[in-house]
């Protein structure tokens, strides 16, 4: 029997009394069950393109916790990998990546990304054979600036520096990146969609930082010309951004971006985002994800007033941004039951 899964009837515009509910990196170190895989696989890219093993952690969370949604086990920075630059995961250290110059800009090749990627795209197969089919299975890509923070940088870092004075010294070679980035994105997302993804995310989790104007430039028109080319080719993609961190251009990134939801972070005032974003916009949030941490009846109480405070409008619940490591399972069955009953 197939069932429309309740998060893309959210997606497409309907309301619930009682949201579905997935978490951003669902899958992860805070599970033992990952921590089994992970020893096993090599580095963490080895397991990005495994695709049995891919497969396996993307779908632990759903046997786990019971999630209406999967998502696709791999990362925002195989893009850059694929592009041919070196990225290496380091203990305890994040993603370091070699940083690109203005020489090896020019010579990045979107030829290159589905080739390398298909692994990944075979993953995306296998879970949507093995998912149950009221459940969704989520797509994803960083979006380019997030992206390009990494690459231009080298690494993580607080203010995203590197790549802000980058594209205000560089700003034809910066807008190459760009394009070079939202080519191959678009790209794979469609080939994702295309494998059996039911809808995909955009991470923009590096949105905060920049001017009004870098912001338009940087953010919401990249994002746009991503959902333009996905849609494309997929007319009907369900495409969900995440302009994390910058509340104050939430409005216009919903606006000018074209996506049919918006991931919101825990210091978006809900009343403020539900005046903020269109009704026909699915929102989906934002639970801080140090009350699932720390637990209890903050954490239900929370649960229960976000629920309350987005009902009677299309929602997804989920946190204001990814599950941290020192996560107690218990606390995310706890959380789930919560929302189920709230
Ligand atoms: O959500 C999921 O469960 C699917 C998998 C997923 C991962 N990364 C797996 C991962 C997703 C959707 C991502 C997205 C991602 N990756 C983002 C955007 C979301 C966000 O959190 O802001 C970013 C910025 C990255 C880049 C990245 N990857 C960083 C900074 C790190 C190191 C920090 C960390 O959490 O370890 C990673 C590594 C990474 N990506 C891990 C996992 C499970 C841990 C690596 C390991 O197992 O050793």
């Amino acid at each position: 029997m197939s069932a429309e899964p309740k998060l893309i009837r959210a997606l497409k515009g309907e309301c619930f009394d009682q949201p579905p509910i997935w978490l951003m990196r669902q899958a992860g170190r805070y599970l033992p069950e990952y921590r089994a895989v992970r020893e096993h696989a090599g580095g963490f890219l080895d397991l990005c393109y495994n695709p049995e093993l891919a497969a396996k952690v993307t779908l632990q969370p759903i046997e786990r916790f019971d999630f209406d949604a999967a998502i696709l086990f791999s990362d925002i920075l195989v893009i850059p990998d694929a592009l041919g630059q070196s990225v290496r995961f380091e203990k305890g250290e994040g993603p370091v990546l070699e940083p690109v110059t203005p020489d090896s800009i020019e010579g990045l090749d979107v030829q290159l990304v589905l080739k390398k990627l298909d692994p990944v795209l075979q993953t995306v197969a296998r879970v949507r054979a093995d998912l149950a089919s009221d459940k969704a299975l989520l797509g994803f890509c960083g979006a380019p600036w997030t992206v390009a923070t990494y690459m231009i940088g080298g690494r993580g870092s607080p203010d995203q520096a590197a790549a802000r004075k980058f594209a205000l010294r560089e700003p034809q070679v910066f807008d190459r990146l760009i394009e070079v980035l939202v080519e191959a994105s678009a790209d794979y997302l469609v080939a994702q969609l295309q494998a059996g993804a039911d809808a995909v995310q955009i991470f923009e989790s590096w949105a905060s930082n920049l001017d009004e104007v870098s912001f338009d430039r940087c953010v919401t028109a990249p994002n746009r010309r991503i959902v333009d080319r996905v849609r494309s080719k997929v007319p009907d993609a369900l495409i969900i951004g995440f302009p994390r961190a910058a509340p104050g251009k939430l409005k216009d990134f919903v606006a000018g971006s074209g996506v049919n939801g918006v991931s919101l972070d825990q210091a978006v005032p809900l009343d403020w985002a539900r005046d903020a974003v269109p009704e026909t916009i699915c929102v989906q949030g934002n639970l801080d994800p140090l009350r699932l941490v720390s637990g209890g009846e903050q954490m239900r109480e929370r649960a229960t007033e976000i629920v309350q405070a987005l009902r009677g409008r299309p929602h997804i619940f989920n946190l204001g941004h990814g599950i941290v490591p020192e996560t107690p399972p218990e606390h995310v069955a706890e959380l789930v039951k919560t929302v189920r009953g709230a």
